[in-house]
This record gives structure tokens, C-alpha cells and sequence, in this order.
């Protein structure tokens, strides 16, 4: 039996300066099976600590998957989930690739549903962030050998966010990393495996260091090919074409991608999905990145081999359109006759 801890309408915090940071929250949802069964029913409790066996499969071998979604506060105070069924979706198939159960698309979002619900105060008002929903799927049980673990937990646990980059709505300053990769062929970079996160770690602290945003990978095989960023998807705009790399198993096929290809069809762009050569990368007119935590983020530049090059910002962005359509539907603002948003 969930107890409410508190019946105020929002919790105490500063609303107006939320940042991508943890902000600890009331309940989370937790859900486990073993290896030879599916998941079927799990529960809220307090928010706080799990407990591992030291042999945990995801904490000797990386075994585990996470995703990322957002709940939104309406202007009447309803809330709004954005296409929680594609985050389900791409779990599954992430799970397959990790040798994992896991939830079904219903329990999946009906997980997120109860997390948000739970943490109802934390949803912040309409137009200051969203509720940042992170749900896991994690080899919980012991295995010493390399072998997929005997337990598998699925937990979802909240927090409100603003702005992911702390440049906020302002143009990126992205570097084009050619030293590390990202993902390589017949690796797990298409899928949201823990294990892809680590490892780009020192060439964004390097890149952080020097006053970059974020780093641009190129693919393992040319070094020539532009793949993502560290933690969003990438876009290019050359007069009405706009292009972004195929998902061909080393890119991540992000929700908001997606969602961003459609919209820009929708109001006359043509779409390709496709090879980008870093050449064409600093030639085009505009770049932009987009992710559940970025959203639609601007580029101002990228540097690549200690040359910069600017790309178009501001009003006259395509970006810019796509931001505020996408933004729009998610806060409930603009009508959403695409069905991407659930009321919960
Ligand atoms: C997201 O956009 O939701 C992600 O999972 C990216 C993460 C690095 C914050």
C-alpha cells in the first residue's frame, strides 16, 4: 500500500532552474524474473538504494539496457508521456541483442504510467521541464563464468529536468572526435546497452575540457563518416534537404530522431537517411542534434582537425521550427493528430 508522503501539489524546489542532474524522487517501479521465465508483475516502492550480489551479471559484464522518456505537465494540469511504446519497443530489441527477458510493450509503459503517477509532485509545472523517466533492465543475478545472468530486474525511477547541455537553448560547439569510436559493425551502438556509455567518457571529458559541448564520432571502419554524439543523434540541413545518418546497427535509432524525420517531411523537407562524410558534415548550412534529454539542440560549430566551421542559428533555423512543433506537441500545446502523446 503506496502512502502519499506529501499532499502538496509540487515539491518544494526551484522550478525555474532545473538542470539535467539527479534530483532524487518519492518511488520507483521495480519488476524481476529469472532466465527461464518473462517478467509479470512488479511494484512501487520508496525511492532508495537496490541491493547486488557482487556477481551480478550487469556489474561484472555489463549486462544491461536503459532508456530514457518524459512525462510533461499540461497547461490544465494533465499529464502527457511522449511515444513511451517506442522506448518499450527498442528495449526489447536491445534485450534480445544482451540475451535478456524483457518487459512487455504494456508493462513497459504501464510501469512509466505508475512512476510518474507516484511521483506526481515532481512533474514539473507546464513550460519549466519535464519529468525525466529512466527505466532499466539489468542482469541482477550472480554469474561468475561469462554466461547471461540467472535474475533480470527492471526498474524505472524519476527525476525532473531541464535543459540537458548547460549552454541551455544555445548553439553547441561540437568536436569531431577522430581518436575514439563510438561503435563498430556488428557491435551494440544501435541498441541502448549501458555498456555504449563508458567508453566515450574520456574522449568528452577531453573534449569538455577544452570547451566543447559534446563530441561528434565518426564511423570505426573509415574514420570518415559521421555517426552521433555522445548522447544524441545528429542532423544536417543543405537547402530543403535534410539528412542524418542511417540506422545501419552502429547508430542509435533515437525516439526523437524519428519523430523529427516525420516532422520535417510534414512541412516539405525531403528526408534521406544516409552516409554523411564528415566533408559534407562541415558544408552544410545547419546541424542539429536531438535525443529525449536534448530534445532539438542547435549546432554553432563543429571543429574538426583544428578547423571551425559555423552553421546557421537562431529564428531563421530550420531547427528552430522543428524544436517548437516537437515541443509543442509534447506539452500538449500544439494538437497531436499523430497520436505520439498518452495521457495519463
Ligand atoms: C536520453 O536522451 O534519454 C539518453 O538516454 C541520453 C543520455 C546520455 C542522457
Amino acid at each position: 500500500m503506496l502512502h502519499n508522503l506529501s499532499d502538496e501539489e509540487y515539491a518544494d524546489i526551484d522550478w525555474d532552474n532545473l538542470k539535467f542532474g539527479l534530483m532524487t524522487t518519492d518511488y520507483m517501479y521495480m519488476m524481476k524474473c529469472t532466465k527461464e521465465e518473462n517478467f509479470q508483475q512488479g511494484q512501487l516502492s520508496r525511492y532508495g538504494n537496490i541491493e547486488l550480489s557482487p556477481a551480478a551479471g550487469v556489474l561484472n559484464y555489463g549486462q544491461g539496457l536503459f532508456e530514457g522518456t518524459k512525462a510533461y505537465r499540461k497547461e490544465d494540469g494533465r499529464l502527457l508521456l511522449f511515444r513511451p511504446d517506442q522506448n518499450a519497443v527498442r528495449m526489447k530489441i536491445g534485450a534480445d541483442r544482451m540475451c535478456m527477458p524483457s518487459p512487455s510493450v504494456d508493462q513497459f509503459v504501464d510501469a512509466v504510467k505508475q512512476t510518474v503517477l507516484a511521483n506526481k509532485r515532481w512533474v514539473p509545472p507546464a513550460g519549466k521541464g519535464s519529468l525525466y523517466l529512466r527505466p532499466l533492465l539489468i542482469g541482477s543475478g550472480p554469474s561468475l563464468g561469462l554466461a547471461p545472468a540467472p535474475e533480470y530486474t527492471f526498474l524505472v525511477y524519476a527525476s525532473p529536468v531541464g535543459n540537458y547541455f548547460k549552454e541551455g537553448l544555445a548553439p553547441l560547439r561540437l568536436y569531431v572526435d577522430d581518436e575514439f569510436n563510438r561503435a563498430s559493425p556488428g557491435g551494440t551502438g544501435g541498441v541502448k546497452t549501458i555498456s555504449n556509455y563508458a567508453p566515450v567518457l574520456k574522449a568528452l571529458n577531453r573534449a569538455k575540457n577544452r570547451g566543447f559541448s559534446d563530441v561528434l564520432y565518426l564511423d570505426s571502419v573509415n574514420k570518415r563518416y559521421v555517426e552521433e554524439a555522445s548522447a544524441c543523434n545528429v542532423f544536417i540541413v543543405k537547402g530543403n534537404l535534410i539528412s542524418t545518418p542511417a540506422t545501419n546497427g552502429t547508430i542509435l535509432a533515437g525516439v526523437t530522431r524519428r519523430s523529427i524525420i516525420e516532422l520535417a517531411c510534414d512541412i516539405g523537407y525531403e528526408v534521406e537517411e544516409r552516409g554523411i562524410s564528415v566533408e559534407e558534415l562541415m558544408d552544410a548550412d545547419e546541424v542539429f542534434c536531438t535525443g529525449t534529454a536534448v530534445v532539438v539542440a542547435p549546432v554553432g560549430s563543429i571543429t574538426y582537425q583544428d578547423k571551425r566551421v559555423d552553421f546557421r542559428t537562431g529564428s531563421e533555423a530550420v531547427c528552430q521550427k522543428l524544436y517548437s512543433t516537437l515541443v509543442g506537441i509534447q506539452q500538449g500545446v500544439i494538437e497531436d493528430n499523430k497520436g505520439w502523446t498518452v495521457e495519463i
